[in-house]
């Protein structure tokens, strides 16, 4: 076979910030590089190339990626003194997307600046830098789904792998960029994610997390010429030989619709813990953010949740600080908080973005009182979490083991709380990696728990498990 020149091998260090989706994309970029000649490897010393996947929720969170290209700039220059040889540093992810060209003002030794829906150009644009002297940006959002484009086949994603099957966001809350990050909603056709997901699965995963945006407003085109929701793509998935675990997020509570809350009664790889977002407790303040749900409303869907399925926990995000949220606004956050009661949830101030229509509100929340009430939530949240996790002393829950532990013999595993398990032992009883088994815990720490395998479960277990 002739040799393609372009497979000399050279070294990709990708760092990945924000949420899961840039965990996803770094994996099928790392994939679609691996074609054209780059190795991944641990760290950036050694690197011929660095991608900064960066996220641009918030402030803090875009601020990061220019600290960390300072530093990268100062590892090239170093190594350049040292061995002469060079390094291209390429911003990928929301932050290259929302800055574009205005990163390349304000980092002009970057090299490459690629927008979420490009990455399938990748080698083409790297191609293109080494011809021009200057740093090549693209963030245009193509007709085409980079997903069409982008290579088939990922390297084993372990025991609990990710597959994104809605991509973009059309309901524009007032406060976020990610309608303007990530582009418009876009499902992939159901034929495509069932042929990742089985290809995942016959790989080794054995828990499917499906990602989106707003990944219940999933509308994918089916391979009978209906469009799919999102329950009966789930019913589809269930049926996968050897796959244990369904999960999905980020759910808007606007699209929680009848049928999927009754998929999560009936489809048991279905797991019972739902990340589904509420921001605040305050019409008012929901009405401003433009969430099109009313704190009753989501009151009622997490009623509807547990009476399909009455084991299900539930998990949200808040933002404190919001334009305009009044003292009586936050105690009505801290009402929802009470009345629903959450296993898990992310917390954040207020942080103004530019170009969203909240950044130019009037009656911004001052921030020592931003401080005064993520604390005071965080209190609350954190008692809520930790009385849940000691809830689950004494229960026997179905652990999935993902990897081994510190100690001889020892697996770590997750509940379907996502909780991680230590189990002593493992190993003796005959298990494994991948393996899933009854375990009753045993002990709560702040970040996991312990327990001891069951008993061999009955019928009346097993019939559920
Ligand atoms: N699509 C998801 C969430 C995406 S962003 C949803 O609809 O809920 C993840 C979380 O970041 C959001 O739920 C919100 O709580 C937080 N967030 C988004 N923009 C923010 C901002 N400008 N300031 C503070 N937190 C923000
Ligand atoms: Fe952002 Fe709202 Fe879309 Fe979630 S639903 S991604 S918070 S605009
Ligand atoms: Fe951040 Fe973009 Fe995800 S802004 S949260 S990386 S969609």
């Amino acid at each position: 076979m002739p040799v393609d020149p372009a497979r000399v091998t050279k070294k990709l260090f990708i760092k990945t910030y924000g949420c899961q989706m840039n965990v996803y994309d770094s994996d099928r970029m790392t994939h679609a590089l691996a074609r054209h000649g780059f190795a991944a490897v641990a760290g950036p010393e050694d690197a011929d190339l660095v991608i900064l996947n960066t996220c641009h929720i918030r402030e803090k969170a875009a601020e990061k990626v220019y600290s960390e290209l300072g530093r990268l700039r100062r590892l090239r220059e170093a190594r350049r003194d040292r061995t002469g040889r060079d390094m291209l540093l390429a911003v990928a992810g929301c932050v290259a997307q929302a800055e574009g060209e205005l990163l390349v003002e304000r980092a002009p030794f970057v090299d490459l600046v690629v927008g979420p829906q490009a990455y399938h150009r990748l080698p083409e644009l790297l191609a293109r830098r080494a011809r021009a002297s200057g740093a090549v940006v693209d963030t245009d959002f193509p007709v085409q789904s980079k997903f069409d484009e982008l290579p088939e086949g990922r390297p084993a994603g372990g025991v609990s792998a990710l597959v994104t099957i809605q991509e973009g966001c059309d309901k524009f809350c007032t406060f976020c960029v990610v309608p303007y990050t990530r582009g418009a909603e876009q499902s992939r056709p159901v034929a495509d994610v069932l042929r990742e997901a089985r290809a995942l699965v016959a790989s080794g995963a054995r828990e499917l997390t499906l990602l989106g945006q707003n990944v219940n407003a999933y509308h994918g085109a089916g391979p009978d010429g209906a469009v799919w929701g999102l329950a009966r793509l789930i019913r589809e998935l269930a049926g996968i030989a050897g796959l244990e675990r369904l999960r999905y997020t980020t759910s808007h509570p606007r699209d929680l619709d009848a049928e999927l809350i009754r998929a999560h009664g009936e489809v048991p790889q279905l797991m019972p813990f739902l990340h589904l977002p509420v921001q605040s407790g305050s019409d008012a303040v929901l009405e401003a953010m433009n969430r099109k749900c009313t704190a009753d409303g989501y009151r009622r869907l997490a009623d509807a949740l547990r009476a399909a399925r009455p084991d299900l926990a539930l998990s949200s995000d808040f933002i404190v600080g919001f334009p305009g949220e009044t003292e009586a606004d936050f105690a009505a956050t801290l009402r929802l908080v009470r009345d629903v009661g959450f296993a898990q949830a992310f917390s954040f101030k207020y942080s103004v973005r530019p170009g969203t229509p909240a950044a130019g509100l009037r009656r911004q929340v001052a921030e020592p009182v931003k401080a005064e009430r993520l604390r005071a939530l965080q209190e609350l949240l954190d008692g809520q979490q930790a009385a849940f996790n000691r809830s689950c002393v004494g229960r026997t829950l179905p652990v999935l083991f993902e990897r081994p532990g510190r100690h001889p013999g020892q697996l770590v595993g997750r509940t379907p709380y996502l909780q991680a398990v230590h189990l002593a032992g493992g190993h003796g009883h005959g298990l494994a990696v991948g393996d899933l088994a009854p375990v009753t815990v045993t002990e709560c720490h702040p970040h996991s728990l312990a327990g001891v395998l069951a008993p061999p479960a009955g019928p009346a277990q097993e019939a559920r498990a």
